[in-house]
C-alpha cells in the first residue's frame, strides 16, 4: 500500500514507519517542516495548507500528529493541544474526501482521555464520553474526521492508552527516577492505567489498516489494565529497585498544574473490545513480561 503518515517523527510514528516499510508498504510522510524528497509532503495544519498535488495514489492515511500533551497546561498550551488536532484532522479529512480516487482507510489517533476519570468502571468503545479538557478534545478531534467518513472512506479513531516505550512517553519519563530508587505510586495509586506496549500500537495499527470491520472508535490498550500501584510495583520489580516513594497528588498539581489530574491521577479501566473482536492477537497482554521485553531485561 501507499501510506501517508503524519506525526511520523513522534514516539509512535518513529516505531510505525520502519515496521510499515519492512512490511512492504511505501510510506509518504506528512511533515510541518524539515522534510525533503518526494516522500515528504509539507502541511501547515493550522493555516489550512497542504501539498494536495502530492497526495495522488494514496491508499491509506495514518494521522498521528498533534501538539504533545506533556508539559504544563497553560491556556496557550491547551489551545495548541486542541487546535493542532482539530484543525489538522479536519484539513486532512476534507482533503482526502476530495481526492479521486479516495484512499480506502483513514486511521486517526485519539486517546482514552475520551472517557475522562471513571474510577473502577470497565470502559469499552460504547461507553459514554467523560468530562474534562481531554475528553472534550478527543470528542472534537474524532468528529473532525467526519468529512472523510461522509465521503465513504473507512475511518477508525484509534483511542490510544498509555503507550509504553523505552524511548519516551510515560515509561521513558519514569525510568530515571525508578533506576535511582526514587520511584513510587502517584497520588493514591488506585487509578487505573490502561497501558499498551509500543509493539502492539504498531501491530494494532497495521491490523486496522486491513481489518475491514473496524471503523469508528477503536481502543488501543492491552487487555489487562493495571492500577498505578500495580504498575509501580511491576516496574520496581523488573528494574530490581525499591519503588516506595509516593508522589503526592498535591505536589504533582503544584509541579504540573492541570496536567497532573488530566493524565497521571485520572483513572480509566479500558478494554480493547473491538480490536479483540476483529481478531487482533496481542503480543504483550500482561504488564510484567511486557516491561521485561521493552527494557530488554532477563527474568
Ligand atoms: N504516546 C502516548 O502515550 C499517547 C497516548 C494517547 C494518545 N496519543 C496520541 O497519539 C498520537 C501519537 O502519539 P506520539 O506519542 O507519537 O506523539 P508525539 O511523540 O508527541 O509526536 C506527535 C507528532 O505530532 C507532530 N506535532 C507536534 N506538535 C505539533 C503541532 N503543534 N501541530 C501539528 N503537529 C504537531 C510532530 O510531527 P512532525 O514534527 O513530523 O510534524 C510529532 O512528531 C498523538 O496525537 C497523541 O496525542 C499518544
Amino acid at each position: 500500500m501507499e501510506i501517508l503518515v503524519s506525526g511520523s517523527r513522534g514516539l509512535v510514528g518513529a516505531a510505525l514507519v520502519p515496521a510499515l516499510e519492512s512490511g512492504g508498504h511505501r510510506v509518504r510522510r506528512l511533515v510541518r517542516e524539515g522534510g525533503e524528497g518526494n516522500d515528504c509532503i509539507v502541511w501547515q495544519p493550522e493555516a489550512g495548507r497542504i501539498e494536495r498535488e502530492k497526495l495522488a495514489g494514496i491508499d491509506a492515511v495514518i494521522h498521528l500528529a498533534g501538539e504533545p500533551i506533556t508539559g504544563r497546561w497553560t491556556a496557550a498550551k491547551k489551545q495548541r493541544i486542541r487546535q493542532s488536532r482539530i484543525a489538522g484532522t479536519r484539513l486532512l479529512a476534507e482533503t482526502l474526501a476530495q481526492l479521486s480516487p479516495r484512499p480506502r482507510v483513514f486511521l486517526c489517533a485519539s486517546a482514552i482521555g475520551y472517557y475522562g476519570d471513571r474510577a473502577d468502571t470497565w470502559l469499552d468503545e460504547d461507553s459514554a464520553l467523560g468530562t474534562g479538557f481531554l475528553a472534550e478534545v478527543c470528542r472534537d478531534w474524532e468528529a473532525a474526521a467526519d468529512p472523510a467518513r461522509v465521503a465513504g472512506i473507512r475511518v477508525a479513531t484509534m483511542r490510544l492508552g498509555v503507550v509504553l516505550s523505552r524511548h519516551g512517553g510515560a515509561l521513558g519519563a519514569m525510568l530515571l527516577p525508578f533506576r535511582l530508587g526514587f520511584g513510587g505510586r502517584v497520588g493514591t495509586g488506585q487509578q487505573w492505567w490502561s497501558w499498551i506496549s509500543i509493539e502492539d500500537v504498531v501491530g494494532g495499527i497495521q491490523h486496522a489498516l486491513t481489518a475491514e470491520t473496524l471503523s469508528g472508535p477503536v481502543n488501543l490498550v492491552a487487555p489487562q489494565p493495571v492500577t498505578n500501584t500495580e504498575f509501580t510495583h511491576a516496574l520496581g520489580r523488573v528494574l530490581r529497585r525499591p519503588a516506595i516513594l509516593p508522589a503526592p497528588a498535591a505536589l504533582l498539581r503544584l509541579a504540573l498544574g492541570e496536567m497532573a489530574d488530566g493524565l497521571l491521577l485520572s483513572s480509566a479501566r479500558v478494554r480493547p473490545a473491538r480490536l479483540l473482536a476483529s481478531g487482533y492477537q496481542f503480543r504483550q497482554s500482561e504488564l510484567t513480561p511486557a516491561l521485561r521485553v521493552l527494557l530488554e531485561i532477563q527474568d
